[in-house]
C-alpha cells in the first residue's frame, strides 16, 4: 500500500475497535457542570470528531446524541469501515479520510457545539497541531468544548527515551520485507537486550524493565499506533493550553470525574501547596507533578462562562445518573494517585441501594439524595463521582433527548449484533439514556439476537450462541484451557447467559439497549 499520504504516521497496523466515553457530549457536559460551567445543549446540534480510528465512539456518539456528526480519519480503511457502519444503520453522519488538512480546507462544514480528539495531539506533528487549532478556531460555535487527550510531563520523563528508542529501531533497522507485527517484536527485543546491558540509563530509572513488560503485554495495534510514528510530541499541561490559545480556547477541567475527589490524588501535604497557588494555570501544571500525570484528558471551552452556585447546584439536581452493573459487583476499594481508599459503607450501601431502586431506572441527584436521606446531598455527589471515575455510573441526558435518539440507537444497535454474527470486534452498543456505549461482549450480543428471537431462557440463548461459534470452529476458554466438547462449551455458555439473565439483562432494559 502506498503511505505518501500518512506523513509518518504508522499505518501499517490498523487502529483497536475501542470505544471512549470522553467523547460522548453528555459526558463531557457533565464534566463541566460538576465543575461550575455552563456547555452549549440543543435538539440542533453539531459534533466533530478529528481522528476517529476505526469509528466505534463516532458511531455510537452519532446514534446516541441529538444533532448531527462529522469525523474524519485519513487512514482509508479505517475511514471506510466507519463509513460502512454508518451507512448499514443510515446514520446521517459524514465520515471522511480526509488528513486535517483536507478537513480544514472544505467549505462545507457547519459550526461545532463539541470537537473531539483523543489519542492524537501528541501523535502527529507540530504542523498538524496548528491545523487542529485553526480548524478549531474556524469550526467551534462560541461557547463550544473541544476535548483532547495527550501524553504528558513529569509522567512521561522517565520512560520517554524507551519510547525513541523503539522508533529509532524500527526507523534505521526497518527491514523492507517484514510486516508491523515483526517490526515492533523486533523493537522490543532489541529494547530489552539494550536494558539487559546494563546502561546507565536503565540504573538511573527505576521500573523501567517493568515498564517494557508492560508494554510487551498490550495489544500490537495499540502499541504501533503508540509508540511507532514518527511524531511523538509529549507536552507539558501549559504547552497545550498555550497552543490552544489562538482558538480563544480555555482550559475547564479534565474529563475525569474522579479528578474532583482531592483525597484520592492528592496527600494533606500536596493539597496544602497547591491551595496557595493562586493563579488555576500554575496549580493545574503544579498538580501534574504531585500526581505525576503521564497522560492527560483536557475539556477546553471557546469562552468558559462561570455557573452561579445557585445555578449549578439547579443542574446538577436535574441530572439523572444510571447505575451500569449490579451493586454487588462493585468494587469496595478504589485507587487513585494518592493511594487506594475504601468506599465506607454507610455512603455507598444507601447510593448503590437508590440507584438499584425500580429496576435500575435513571434517577436524578434530587431523588437520589431524597432517597439516600441519611447523607448529605454533597456526599451523594462526591459518591457519584468515585463511581462514575470507577465506570460503575454514567450521567445521563435529558428524557427529551433520549425519546429523540432511541430509534436511532435500535438502528444501529441491531446492526452490531447482526456483526457479533460473524465477528467479535466491537463489543459495545449504543444507550439512549447515557448518550454513550455500554460494553456488551460477543456473546452477550448473541443472547441479544436469541432474545429478540422470542426465545426466553438462557439455555436457549447459550444453544444459538453455540450454533454461531460451533460453526465458525471457535470455542470457549476455560480456567485458560479451551474446551473440547460441544457439550462444555455449551455448559460454559449456559453459565455465561443465566448470569446475564440475572445480572445484566435489568441494566441493559434501565439503559434502553435492549
Ligand atoms: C491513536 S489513533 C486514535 C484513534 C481514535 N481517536 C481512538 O482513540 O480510538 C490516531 C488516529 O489518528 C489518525 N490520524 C493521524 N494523523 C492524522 C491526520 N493528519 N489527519 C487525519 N487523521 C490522522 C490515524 O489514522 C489514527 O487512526
Amino acid at each position: 500500500m502506498s503511505d505518501t499520504w500518512n506523513e509518518g504516521y504508522f499505518t501499517d497496523e490498523g487502529y483497536t475497535y475501542s470505544y471512549s466515553r470522553e467523547i460522548n457530549p453528555v459526558f463531557q457536559r457533565y464534566c463541566l457542570l460538576l465543575r461550575g460551567f455552563a456547555s452549549l445543549e440543543s435538539s440542533e446540534s453539531y459534533h466533530c470528531e478529528l481522528g476517529f480510528g476505526q469509528g466505534v465512539s463516532i458511531n455510537i456518539h452519532a446514534a446516541a446524541n441529538p444533532g448531527s456528526y462529522v469525523g474524519t480519519d485519513f487512514t482509508p480503511s479505517q475511514a471506510a469501515f466507519a463509513s460502512t457502519l454508518a451507512s448499514d444503520w443510515n446514520s446521517d453522519a459524514r465520515l471522511y479520510d480526509d488528513s486535517f488538512a483536507q478537513l480544514l480546507a472544505r467549505n462545507d462544514l457547519p459550526q461545532f457545539d463539541s470537537i473531539s480528539l483523543h489519542g492524537i495531539w501528541t501523535w502527529v506533528s507540530r504542523d498538524n497541531q496548528q491545523l487542529i487549532v485553526e480548524f478549531a478556531r474556524r469550526h467551534l460555535k462560541p461557547g463550544g468544548m473541544l476535548y483532547v487527550s495527550y501524553n504528558c510531563f513529569p509522567g512521561w520523563s522517565p520512560a520517554a527515551p524507551l519510547r525513541n528508542l523503539f522508533s529509532l529501531h524500527d526507523r534505521f533497522t526497518k527491514s523492507a520485507s517484514a510486516g508491523p507485527d515483526q517490526r515492533i517484536d523486533a523493537a522490543l527485543q532489541f529494547s530489552e537486550a539494550l536494558l539487559a546491558a546494563n546502561p546507565n540509563y536503565a540504573s538511573s530509572v527505576p521500573n523501567l524493565d517493568a515498564k517494557l513488560q508492560s508494554i510487551k503485554g498490550q495489544n500490537r495495534q495499540y502499541i504501533a499506533h503508540e509508540y511507532f510514528n514518527r511524531s511523538w510530541d509529549c507536552m507539558y499541561f501549559t504547552d497545550v493550553v498555550d497552543a490552544m490559545a489562538p482558538a480563544k480556547l480555555d482550559y475547564v477541567t479534565t474529563a475525569v470525574p474522579l479528578d474532583s475527589v482531592d483525597p484520592l490524588n492528592l496527600r494533606p501535604e500536596g493539597m496544602d501547596f497547591l491551595e496557595g497557588i493562586e493563579h488555576p494555570i500554575m496549580r493545574e501544571q503544579a498538580r501534574d507533578y504531585f500526581v505525576n500525570q503521564s497522560f492527560r484528558r483536557d475539556l477546553y471551552v471557546r469562552g468558559a462562562t462561570r455557573l452561579s452556585t445557585a445555578e449549578q447546584r439547579q443542574a446538577l439536581f436535574n441530572t439523572r445518573f444510571i447505575l451500569l452493573q449490579a451493586p454487588e459487583s462493585v468494587p469496595v476499594h478504589v485507587r487513585g494517585p494518592a493511594g487506594e481508599a475504601s468506599l465506607q459503607t454507610e455512603i455507598y450501601g444507601p447510593v448503590l441501594e437508590a440507584l438499584t431502586a425500580n429496576n435500575y431506572a435513571p434517577k436524578t441527584l434530587r431523588q437520589l439524595s431524597a432517597a439516600a436521606s441519611s447523607l448529605a446531598s454533597d456526599d451523594v455527589l462526591q459518591a457519584l463521582n468515585v463511581l462514575i471515575g470507577m465506570n460503575a455510573v454514567a450521567p445521563c441526558q435529558s428524557e427529551a433527548a433520549e425519546k429523540g435518539v432511541q430509534a436511532r440507537c435500535n438502528d444501529l444497535n441491531l446492526e452490531l449484533c447482526k456483526r457479533s454474527l460473524l465477528n467479535d470486534k466491537i463489543q459495545v452498543l449504543a444507550s439512549p439514556v447515557t448518550g454513550g456505549g455500554i460494553t456488551v461482549s460477543r456473546f452477550e450480543q448473541l443472547f441479544l439476537i436469541a432474545i429478540k428471537h422470542g426465545q426466553e431462557h438462557p439455555a436457549e440463548w447459550a444453544q444459538l450462541a453455540w450454533a454461531i461459534l460451533g460453526e465458525q470452529g471457535e470455542v470457549l476458554v476455560r480456567d485458560g484451557a479451551p474446551l473440547a466438547s460441544a457439550e462444555e462449551n455449551i455448559a460454559e455458555l449456559t453459565l455465561s447467559a443465566q448470569v446475564f439473565a440475572s445480572n445484566k439483562l435489568v441494566i441493559l432494559r434501565a439503559l434502553n439497549i435492549v
